[in-house]
C-alpha cells in the first residue's frame, strides 16, 4: 500500500458553539483521487480549507508526509487549491491571470510554464478572450489552472464540477484523471456521489460534520452488485450445499447465520429447494439491489434503500 500523503486527526471546526466539523479522521494516500461526498451544509468546504490551510481547527492535528501542518510553510506549497470562488481577474485574460499568480509565486521563465499549463487544462487557443466571457466551465479549468501553479503534490478541489452540463463534467473528470496519472494526489468533493463516483478511487461521507463512511472504490462497487442475502440456521452446513448443488462461488459470509451471495445465476426458488431438501432452517431471504443515490440517502440520513 502506498504512503499517507495527509492525515486528519480529530479534527474539530467550531463557529460559535458549533461543531461544523465534528472529531473528523482520515487519511488520504500517495496517488489517491479521495472524494469528500456530503449534503448542503455537511462541512465540506470547512474540512477542506482546513486541508488546505486557510482556516485552523479548533482542536485536531493535520499532518502531510507525517510533518504537522502548524508553522511548516513547505506544507503549503506542496498544495494547490481550488476552494468556493477562485481569485480571478474577470478583465483580464486566463494567460494575464496565471501570470500573476506565477508573479506571486517568484517563478521566472513564465511564459513556457504558463503555455504548457494552459494546454494542460485544455484553455491552450483561448489566450485572447477576457474571463468575464469564459463558460462556467473555462473558468473551473482556469480555476484548476491557478491551482496548479507551484507544480503541488496534492490538489484539493471543492465542487469543481458543481453547476457544469454533462459535457463539461466529463471534460473535468478526464482533467481531474489526467493530473492523477501525472502523480498529484487528487481530493475532490461533490454532494452528489454519483458524479464522484466515475472518477474517485475512496470515498469519505460527511455528514453534520461527522464521518459516516470511509470506503475503497472496490467496497463501494461491491454495495451496487445485486445480491441476495440469505440468512439461515445452520450456516455452516448450508455453504458447502449450495457450492456443490448450485455452483455457488461468489458470496461473502457476513456473520454466523448470514451469507450474501452474488452468484447471479441462481434463482431464489433454487436456494429455498435446495436448503429444504437438505433440512436447513431458512431465516429470510431476499434480493437486493441498490443504487448509488439510495446508497447516499442511506448514509446521510434521509432515505432508504429498495428490496425486493
Ligand atoms: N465562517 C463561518 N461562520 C459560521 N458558520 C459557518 C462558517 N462557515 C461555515 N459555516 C457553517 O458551517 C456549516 C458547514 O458549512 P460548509 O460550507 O463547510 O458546508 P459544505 O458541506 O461545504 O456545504 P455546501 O455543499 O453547501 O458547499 C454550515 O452550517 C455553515 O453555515
Ligand atoms: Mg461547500
Amino acid at each position: 500500500m502506498s504512503k499517507a500523503i495527509i492525515e486528519v486527526k480529530q479534527i474539530t471546526k467550531h463557529f460559535k458553539a458549533k461543531a461544523v466539523v465534528d472529531q473528523v479522521d482520515f487519511k488520504v494516500y500517495e496517488g489517491e483521487i479521495f472524494g469528500l461526498i456530503g449534503p448542503n451544509g455537511a462541512g465540506k468546504s470547512t474540512l477542506l480549507k482546513m486541508i488546505g490551510g486557510l482556516i485552523f481547527p479548533s482542536s485536531g492535528e493535520i499532518s502531510l508526509f507525517n510533518t504537522k501542518m502548524r508553522g511548516n510553510h513547505a506544507y503549503f506549497e506542496r498544495m494547490g487549491l481550488l476552494i468556493e470562488e477562485p481569485g480571478i481577474f474577470p478583465h483580464y485574460s486566463a494567460y494575464k491571470n496565471l501570470d500573476l499568480m506565477a508573479i506571486s509565486y517568484g517563478l521566472t521563465d513564465r511564459k513556457k510554464y504558463i503555455n504548457e499549463l494552459l494546454n494542460l487544462v485544455g484553455l491552450g487557443d483561448v489566450d485572447r478572450i477576457k474571463v468575464k466571457n469564459f463558460s462556467m466551465g473555462m473558468k473551473q479549468r482556469l480555476g484548476i489552472a491557478i491551482a496548479l501553479i507551484g507544480s503541488p503534490d496534492v490538489l484539493i478541489l471543492d465542487e469543481p464540477i458543481n453547476g457544469l452540463d454533462p459535457q463539461g463534467i466529463s471534460e473535468i473528470r478526464k482533467l481531474i484523471q489526467e493530473l492523477n496519472k501525472k502523480g498529484i494526489t487528487i481530493i475532490i468533493s461533490s454532494h452528489i456521489l454519483e458524479e464522484l463516483s466515475k472518477v474517485a478511487t475512496r470515498y469519505v461521507i460527511l455528514n453534520h460534520g461527522k464521518v459516516v463512511e470511509n470506503i475503497s472504490k472496490k467496497e463501494l462497487f461491491l454495495q451496487f452488485e445485486e445480491r441476495v442475502e440469505l440468512e439461515v440456521e445452520e450456516l455452516k452446513q448450508a455453504i458447502p450445499i449450495l457450492e456443490r448443488h448450485l455452483n455457488i462461488q461468489k458470496y461473502k459470509v457476513m456473520n454466523e447465520h448470514s451469507i450474501y451471495i452474488y452468484d447471479n445465476h441462481v434463482k431464489n426458488q433454487q436456494i429455498i429447494k435446495i436448503l429444504t431438501e437438505n433440512g436447513i432452517v431458512i431465516h429470510s431471504l431476499t434480493k437486493h439491489k441498490q443504487s448509488l443515490e439510495d446508497y447516499f440517502l442511506k448514509r446521510t440520513g434521509s432515505g432508504g434503500e429498495s428490496h425486493d
